[in-house]
């Protein structure tokens, strides 16, 4: 499979990769059934040319941590905590406690843990780091569907944390936190969850809250190539990173019939499959009529953020859902968008702004967050995260 949105192994296994991974056998999985080779139980290198946690395959559970830095942190001083924040990383990833941890036993091998670590704008506010903002990173533009909520907005700093369950998932967020504690604060924290594998345990491309199968036509590394990792300066073979919380309104979804819901994306419920026909993989005739009348309308989602209407730019989109009880106990839900990409300014914002003009879905998404944030390269034992920027 070489499309997997978040879920199928097929983003991870045609990348050849870049922060690999090492499985640990086919054991059983519950019922006895042997689980699916490349999503869960797996152990990622922290090592490598990219960071781990862009192609990996998704796992189950998601944390996305941003963080402000404290108004003594300096170049310096950061740069002190990417050196922490390696260490801690590399030894988790390993199964291994981190140094200082009082809670060693939660640290275990084969939970496919990955933890990945960005830089938002305000890095590159820092006196001496001025001038490494990396060419077309930048905040979002507001879009007229917006309904930002501060509370999800912004971050100095990014760490996300995904494994196949959510006690892994904790352990390591608090670390990472507690580590960060002299040089920065948390800002928001946002959890997700994604089901890459069917009930025998092999990898699929999974569902979001709309029932939807959503990432069949996300493309994979080598179709990416240089659109997926910078060749900027220290950002090189690093990405760029966009998070965007969108609320979906499942009540009035759930009020639709079923034709209706397809017709707003262009392909079928069950499984995927353009309204053209064909099977799951396969692209949306965008020419077929009936009767003189698009089969796949104008303003469906997949035609509108289709390649061929954006001038070829593409992202690897890897979301994850969300589902929120607030503080006065109201559930909300939604998918926690993640875009990876070269240029933040060349690809995700023309196509989001394509998007804003007309796409069906916007009648029952509303984007609520927003953040962007530099991811550098991966790192290695001699050479801590993001080395290259302070140099
Ligand atoms: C495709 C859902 C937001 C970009 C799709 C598909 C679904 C979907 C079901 C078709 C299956 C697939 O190819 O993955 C959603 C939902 C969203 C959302 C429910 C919001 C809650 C966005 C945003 C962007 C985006 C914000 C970018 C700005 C794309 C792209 C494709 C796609 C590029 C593939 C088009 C193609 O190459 O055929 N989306 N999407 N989506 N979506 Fe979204």
């Amino acid at each position: 499979s070489l499309f997997g949105y978040a879920g199928a192994a097929g983003v991870g296994a045609a990348a050849g990769i870049v922060g690999g991974r090492v499985s640990l056998g086919d054991p059983p999985g519950p019922h006895g059934l042997p689980v699916g080779e490349g999503v869960t139980r797996q152990r990622h290198d922290p090592y490598g040319v990219h960071q781990s946690g862009i192609l990996t395959p998704a796992p189950a559970a998601h944390r996305l941590l941003a963080l402000d830095l404290l108004g003594k942190t300096d170049a310096g001083a950061l740069a002190r905590l990417m050196r922490v924040w390696s260490g801690t990383i590399a030894a988790l990833m390993a199964g291994r406690p981190a140094p200082g941890d009082a809670t060693p036993d939660l640290a275990q091998e084969g939970v496919s843990l990955t933890i990945t670590v960005g830089m938002g704008p305000g890095v590159f506010r820092l006196p001496g780091l001025e001038d490494k903002r990396p060419a077309g990173f930048q905040d979002i533009p507001p879009m007229d569907h917006d309904k930002l909520q501060e509370r999800w907005v912004g971050g100095d700093l990014v760490v996300m944390v995904q494994a196949d369950d959510e006690t892994t998932v904790a352990h390591a967020s608090r670390r990472m936190t507690v580590d960060a504690r002299p040089f920065a604060l948390p800002r928001w924290s946002q959890a997700g969850s994604w089901r890459g594998v069917d009930p025998s345990g092999n990898p699929v491309t999974g569902r979001n809250l709309f029932g939807q199968v959503d990432g069949s036509r996300n493309p994979s590394a080598e179709e990416l190539g240089q659109a997926l990792w910078s060749t900027d300066g220290w950002l090189s073979n690093g990405t760029q990173l966009v998070v965007r919380r969108i609320q979906m309104d499942l009540d009035e979804w759930d009020a639709l019939v079923r034709d209706r819901q397809e017709k707003a994306v262009g392909r079928n419920l069950q499984d995927g499959a353009p309204l053209t026909g064909g099977s799951e993989k396969d692209d949306i005739d965008r020419t077929a009529q009936v009767d003189g009348v698009p089969v796949v309308a104008l303003d469906a989602h997949a035609r509108r953020a289709h390649p061929a209407e954006n001038r070829g730019r593409r992202m690897l989109r890897r979301g994850v859902n969300y589902s929120h009880v607030d503080d006065a106990g109201q559930e909300t839900a939604g998918l926690l968008f993640m875009a990876f990409q070269a240029s933040i300014a060349e690809q995700f914002i023309p196509v989001q702004q394509t998007l804003d003009a007309s796409d069906a879905l916007n009648e029952w998404t509303t984007a609520i967050g927003s953040a962007v944030f530099a991811l550098p390269p991966g790192f290695s034992a001699d050479h801590h995260l993001a080395s290259g920027l302070f140099d």
